[in-house]
């Protein structure tokens, strides 16, 4: 195999020089050059099927048209002034529009910024001013994000905590249960810790908040088991501790609905958003019960770009098209035409492709292969990766997460024909990998999770 990627290289050369390495992951080497919907061209005009969205910031794909035409429209009224001392009327109009389907409709107010990360820290700051509590609990395996407060609830690697600490205090990291988990076994263990830990060192009157992803996306899309979430939740009503949804990556339509909190039935005292909700262009948001956000008095938690004009812009033209018919016939064809194709994988492949996770359009694909010597299904680190770069070298853009988890969160209005055409190329790569048609040659590029 290989393509044609003589711009590319002589890009990622350039790329070497003067980009800081903690900035970038590399799978491949794929520079891009445009991206049309759910089409990506890199700079050698080379074609790939999007499974990434823009690590799922793009749920409607680059350039739809709504949104386009939205950002083009206000970029000829202004770019952005800043909201800090002047009314926004598109802040105003966008966050009318997400209180509206803040789950269970409870009354409810947003607070922007600029991206996933620092509406983390608003969560956090939001958390300790209203309750005047300083602790929070959070989960192994979560991602929060960048910034120093969101670094401090993130516990997926050392690699993006080592050598910069120390980080915000009082923040406790516990084990998260997913939904593969049998639930006989989640009824007896999974709130164990959290109740031994109430007991030994930390007092729950001291707790301000539980912050989780409801499925954890960086983990390998992992869904929170039922059970859980329903204890987790019941804690922190018996003990006056907020619960809040981190969405950052899941919300917008990403798992089926608005929030992948509603797949738990439990109304949530916040919602920490990102990705999406700019609809492709930097913004982050907090959004809580209303009482909560009238916490604190500015300027406690403001940005001079924070809440761009431009972003809420295209984030209501995006909202718009979400509730609308045509949108939601399309993501419900999609999702069933991804269930069946990740079934018809594992049938075809029981050996290696041995689990899948998430939900709606937010899934993982686990790959394993047998330990010579037990005999047992081991992760496949390096399958994972010949897979997705044998992918990529027949036209999909699809990476993964932890060591053997295929990512695939495609736009959720990708064409039919496009999502077919992208888990085909999956299977046949799987079938090369299997036929030992993938040399180590490939593993040169990765630099992953
Ligand atoms: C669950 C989750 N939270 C927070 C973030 C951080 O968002 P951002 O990179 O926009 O700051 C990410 C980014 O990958 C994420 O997946």
């Amino acid at each position: 195999m290989g393509l044609t990627t003589t711009k590319s290289a002589a890009w990622i050369q350039r790329d070497e020089k003067v980009i800081a390495p903690c900035q970038h992951f590399s799978y491949f080497p794929l520079t891009i050059q445009k991206v049309v919907g759910d089409i990506i061209f890199d700079q050698d005009d080379n074609q790939f099927i999007d499974f990434l969205s823009s690590a799922s910031s793009l749920n409607l794909g680059s350039g739809f048209p709504a949104v386009t035409a939205a950002i083009k429209e206000q970029l000829e009224l202004y770019s952005q002034y800043t909201p800090a001392y002047i009314y926004n009327t598109k802040n105003i109009s966008y966050a009318e529009r997400l209180t509206s389907v803040y789950p269970g409709g409870a009354s409810a107010k947003v607070c922007f910024g600029n991206c996933g990360s620092d509406a983390n820290d608003a969560a956090i700051k939001f958390a300790r001013a209203y309750t005047g509590r300083t602790k929070i609990i959070t989960f192994i395996n979560g991602y929060h994000g960048s910034t120093y407060g969101s670094i401090s609830l993130s516990a997926v690697t050392t690699r993006m905590r080592s050598k910069m600490g120390p980080f915000l205090p009082d923040i406790y990291n516990f084990p998260f249960y997913g939904d593969d988990l049998e639930d006989e076994v989640c009824e007896r263990e999974c709130i164990k810790e959290l109740e031994r830990a109430f007991e030994a060192y930390l007092p729950p009157e001291e707790v301000a908040a539980v912050i989780i992803e409801p499925l954890q996306g960086d983990a390998g899309l992992i869904a929170a088991h039922q059970i859980f979430m329903k204890k987790l939740y019941a804690l922190c009503k018996k003990y006056g501790i907020l619960f809040i949804a981190e969405e950052v990556q899941q919300a917008f339509f990403r798992t089926g609905k608005w929030f992948s909190i509603e797949h738990y039935n439990i109304v949530p005292d916040g919602i920490i958003m990102g990705k999406s909700v700019g609809a492709g262009l930097p913004l982050g948001a907090f959004m809580a019960k209303e009482e909560i956000m009238d916490s604190l008095p500015a300027p406690a938690h403001l940005f001079t770009l924070g809440g761009h004009a431009l972003a809420c812009a295209a984030g209501c033209a995006a909202f718009d098209y979400m509730q609308g018919e045509e949108f939601q016939h399309i993501l419900a064809e999609n999702e069933k035409a991804m269930e069946r194709y990740l079934k018809n994988i594992m049938e075809k492949f029981p050996d290696i492709a041995t689990r899948k996770s998430g939900k709606g359009m937010s899934r993982g694909l686990a790959l394993t292969r047998r330990d010579s010597e037990k005999g047992t299904l081991i992760p496949d680190d390096v399958g994972t990766y010949k897979v997705l770069f044998r992918s990529y070298e027949k036209g999909l853009v699809i990476i993964s997460l932890g060591k053997n988890v295929l990512r695939i969160q495609p736009p959720l209005n990708i064409k039919p024909e496009n999502l077919e055409r992208g888990f085909k190329i999956i299977e046949e790569s799987i079938q090369e990998y299997l036929d030992g048609k993938i040399t180590d040659e490939v593993l040169k590029f990765k630099k992953g999770w």
